[in-house]
């Protein structure tokens, strides 16, 4: 292997020592949320398809009742991949040898005559569609009702539009992108937004934390002094972690034109999961109240470009430090408190069953 190609977790180790943890930048471990997959407009009914998503290879499929259910993709029998299959009603049947599976992953028909293998294990999973996205959760079908893909703050009881953006690809593991939002002093240093900011993190619920920040904007920069013109002179946006997998950003809160004329808020979510070692998906999803009317189209067409507009900016600035980043946990500032705090939170989710390493919750 070529030293360049050496992923950057084994450089270094000896004159720079790596802190690690038991879940977070941790490739082993899977924690418990909800993970982004195919469009739903892509799985028509009949479709069945598989995906590697997390180390893990599932098979998808719409039923003819247009429900969708998800199960381990290799046949218990002799591994055969089940999109290879046919769905029939809410079951999915194996091509190799015909051998039939209802959406628990439980096989109801042999057509050899033959019982089925006792103990026969085919993990079924919980599934959601929100979002114009299929989600799949890392734990049993059963658990379903008592689940929710999160929704977005003041979102939850609107009529909602959205633009799913294009995957992209990030180097290091997705605990350090979410770090991003978070990180008070790369604001003013890479983005030179200088905002003195309040920070608010709730963290009462175990998988979920909250972040609020808000503050005055200086007006040294240019973009700062546009900023102020344009919004007004104090600027406020929150976050929402959901499992470690899943990251919301509301900005624009309380935002007024010119000082006057009230702004949409402008959401976002970012939905993670691990490709390989050394390869993480970040699937950007933009979401806003759907407006009606004549100009409703608009109005939803603006809005929804505007939060891609956005995101587009600060990704263009922050894209490099995290295809080429070595994160360690040793130096960190007391103006670092809030990303010591979300590392905490993290090292308390719950590890899933596509974990590659069992640990002992503390
Ligand atoms: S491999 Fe699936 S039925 Fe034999
Ligand atoms: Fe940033």
């Amino acid at each position: 292997m070529k030293i360049n190609e050496i992923k950057n977790e084994f450089l270094n180790k000896n004159a720079q020592p790596l802190r690690s943890h038991k879940i977070f930048n941790n490739w082993n471990i899977v924690t418990k949320g909800w993970y982004s997959t195919f469009l739903s407009s892509d799985l028509k009914i009949g479709d069945k398809k598989s995906i590697l998503l997390n180390g893990h290879k599932l098979v998808i499929y719409r039923a003819e009742t247009g429900k969708v259910f998800c199960l381990d993709a290799f046949c218990p029998h002799m591994g055969v991949d089940l999109s290879l299959g046919k769905v029939m009603g809410e079951n999915l049947r194996c091509f190799f040898h015909h051998w039939k599976f209802n959406s628990q992953g439980k096989c109801i028909d042999i057509p050899c005559g033959e019982e089925p293998p006792k103990n026969l294990n085919l993990n079924s999973y919980a599934v959601k569609e929100k979002y114009n996205l299929i989600w799949v959760y890392p734990e049993t079908h059963t658990d379903e009702e008592v689940l929710e893909v999160p929704a977005l703050e003041g979102l939850s009881d609107k009529e909602i539009c959205v633009k799913i953006d294009d995957i992209f690809y990030r180097k290091c593991h997705y605990h350090i992108t979410m770090i991003n939002g978070i990180d008070p002093q790369h604001l003013s240093t890479v983005h030179k937004i200088n905002i003195d900011m309040d920070i608010n993190i709730d963290n009462s619920k175990s998988n979920h934390i909250d972040i609020c920040l808000r503050g005055n904007f200086t007006t040294d920069t240019f973009k700062e002094k546009m900023g102020s013109l344009l919004l007004g002179k104090s600027y406020s946006y929150s976050m929402k972690y959901a499992d470690g997998c899943l990251a919301s950003l509301t900005m624009m809160k309380d935002a007024k034109l010119f000082n006057r004329i009230k702004m949409p808020e402008l959401h976002m979510l970012f939905s993670y999961s691990q490709l390989e070692y050394g390869k993480v998906a970040v699937r950007p999803i933009y979401v806003n109240s759907k407006s009606k009317g004549l100009l409703g189209p608009f109005k939803n067409w603006f809005k929804l470009n505007m939060t891609k507009a956005f995101f587009k900016m600060l990704q263009g600035e922050d894209g490099q430090i995290y295809d080429n980043i070595r994160f360690n946990t040793e130096a960190f500032l007391k103006m670092d408190r809030p990303v010591v705090k979300y590392i905490a939170y993290i090292n308390r989710l719950e590890p899933s069953i596509w974990s590659q390493e069992k640990i002992e919750l503390g």
